[in-house]
């Protein structure tokens, strides 16, 4: 088994948020990310695809194309917007690397053309980062 990874880099603006905690509880819990007027990330983004070589190209998957499904159906929709309010698959969610991570598998999963998504990794910072596999690994 093969592991080809595309890396993406997309800028956005957020705010860590419960709406249906008090004000109070909210700054306990999120200090300054919380900060009511918003901060940015610049995340990267590596989407790893796993699958046998196809003899006819060599390629696991063409990383054209790959390049092409990350950038329709992710980036284009994070890159220099607010996660809390412009973002269709964050609708409800507070946008933590967690739950970014887990909403940008569910947008790929069914959309990878060749092979099988492996994995997620969302790096928020140096020294932080975010991975999901999907439910079953
Ligand atoms: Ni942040």
């Amino acid at each position: 088994m093969i592991y080809v990874t595309r890396r993406e880099v997309f800028s956005a603006a957020h705010r860590l948020y419960n709406p249906s905690l008090s004000e109070e509880e909210n700054e306990k819990l999120f200090g300054k990310c919380g900060s009511p007027n918003w901060h940015g990330h610049n995340y990267t983004l590596d989407v790893i695809v796993k699958g046998d070589i196809d003899p006819l190209t060599g390629y696991v998957i063409d990383l054209k194309e790959l390049k092409n499904i990350l950038n329709e159906n992710v980036i284009k929709k994070l890159d220099h917007k607010n996660l809390n309010v412009d973002v269709d698959f964050l609708k409800g969610k507070i946008p933590s690397g967690e739950n970014l991570v887990v909403a940008i598998w569910n947008e790929l999963v069914n959309k990878i053309s060749k092979g099988k998504l492996y994995s997620v990794k969302l790096f928020e910072t140096e020294n932080n980062y975010f991975e999901y596999r999907g439910e079953e690994n």
